[in-house]
């Protein structure tokens, strides 16, 4: 039996990829790869039919088996649901090629007791804490904790929404009773934590990784409230930018040895090796990072302003992080930065508003058209015409020299855009 890697068999031809997701950060991954690789989705959104095939499949099953029928070389995971529910082991038992954790190694994000009691394990720094199910345990806990506020969070995945920064000892105890009871947030709140806050400034990192080797991407920080000046409620991000230069060579060193590293091989002595994006929450306290969090995927905006900065192949990055052959290649970035400004609609993120078609004026001007493009997310295709119909919208990028050239950019293009109920921060970067 002749057996043929994928580069041999396709030498000419290009890579199929198969994009699991439809928000802005599955756009932009398929975006920056569309002349290397034909592209599908499932789903993808509205604005991914003008370069890819979106597909209807939901189901693990079917979609590895349509991947197997449809000799896809390749699936990329956006979204963390996915991965928690364990599409990475469907996939692999098929002998598909799949770039994400498995089910055991996204619990680092599934589980924030299972990934606190991980970097506690591997002495990986973090913010001191309890776990616990039993309120008087936690109650202990807070009575004897000496600073405020505390940080109390859900086990599960909530959305976002499981982390409450509590001003007074009674205010802890009263969210660990809410969640505890299963009031706040069902079944993913039976389990919580509760640690020390930590003060310092907050930073997203991301790792490309094969379960052994990884790539550290430039620095990036993102917006989280939907208002300027960092007021209002939380939502998924409302801009981003990279790098920033909130970090030296210093800091990525330290980021690299005293926390990838050692949860890389951690990991792959906790018998579930860490494939996929590694994304860190990092919390800066005198200098030192410190690990507030681990996702196991890409952020929103994140990666939509990480992906334009890639100078060496996207597909390939992927495709040799998902066969463990990231050592073979070196992955390299513009000396530019990126900055993103997500469009969102009137009534986000509280409630979903009325789809309002979007009308996107010409670009003529030649340093925006070179200088900036649009990530699509929350919209769909009627009639040949593109109408809002999500929560985030889009995200207009900008690129340059400089941030304030970048987001100069970033601005005029967000400028050219048009719907009923837009809404944008105008402080991104
Ligand atoms: P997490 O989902 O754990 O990252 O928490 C969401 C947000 O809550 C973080 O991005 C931080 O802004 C904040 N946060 C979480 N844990 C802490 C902590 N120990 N100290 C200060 N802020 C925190
Ligand atoms: N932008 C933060 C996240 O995707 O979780």
């Amino acid at each position: 039996k002749i057996r043929y890697s994928c580069g041999e068999k396709r030498r000419g031809m290009k890579k199929k990829v198969l994009i699991i997701g439809g928000g802005g950060r599955e756009y932009s991954i398929g975006y920056f790869m569309k002349d290397e690789a034909e592209i599908y989705y499932a789903p993808g959104n509205g604005a991914t039919e003008e370069f890819a095939t979106n597909i209807d499949i939901k189901d693990f099953e079917e979609l590895a088996n349509w991947a197997k029928e449809n000799k896809i070389d390749l699936t990329i995971v956006g979204p963390e649901d996915q991965l928690v529910k364990g599409i990475v082991d469907v996939f692999k038992s098929y002998g598909l090629t799949i770039f994400g954790p498995s089910k055991e190694a996204a619990r680092l994000e599934g589980s924030k007791v299972y990934m606190k009691n991980f970097l506690k394990k591997y002495n990986i720094p973090t913010a001191r804490y309890i776990e616990t199910s039993n309120a008087k345990k936690a109650y202990d806990f807070i009575d004897k904790m000496d600073k405020l506020p505390i940080v109390v969070k859900a086990d599960g995945l909530c959305a976002g929404k499981g982390v409450i920064i509590a001003q007074s000892k009674d205010e802890a105890k009263k969210t660990v009773d809410e969640m505890l009871s299963g009031k706040a947030f069902g079944e993913a709140g039976k389990k919580v934590i509760v640690e020390e806050f930590l003060d310092g400034y907050e930073l997203s990192m991301f790792a490309i990784c094969d379960g052994k080797d990884f790539v550290l991407l430039p620095a990036a920080q993102d917006h989280k409230r939907l208002k300027d000046n960092d007021e209002g409620p939380n939502t998924g991000g409302m801009g981003a930018y990279a790098p920033t230069p909130l970090v030296n060579e210093e800091l990525y060193q330290k980021v690299k040895d005293r926390i990838i590293r050692p949860t890389l091989d951690g990991m792959k002595k906790e018998g579930s090796p860490f494939e996929g994006v590694l994304f860190i929450g990092i919390m800066v306290v005198n200098g030192e990072p410190i690990t507030l969090e681990f996702n196991v995927r890409f952020g929103d905006p994140e990666c939509e302003i990480l992906m334009p900065l890639m100078t060496s192949s996207v597909s390939d990055m992927f495709y040799k992080a998902s066969t463990n052959k990231l050592s073979e290649i070196k992955v390299e970035f513009s000396k530019q930065y990126a900055v993103g400004v997500v469009m969102a609609s009137g009534n986000y993120p509280y409630s979903s508003s009325t789809p309002a078609e979007i009308i996107l004026d010409d670009v003529k001007h030649d340093e925006i058209a070179k200088n900036t493009h649009i990530s699509f997310a929350g919209v769909s295709m009627e009639d040949d015409k593109l109408y809002a119909d999500g929560g985030r919208v889009l995200v207009c990028v900008g690129l340059g020299d400089t941030i304030k050239r970048a987001r100069d950019r970033a601005y005029l293009r967000c400028g050219q855009v048009h719907f009923a109920g837009k809404k944008i921060r105008t402080d991104i970067a």
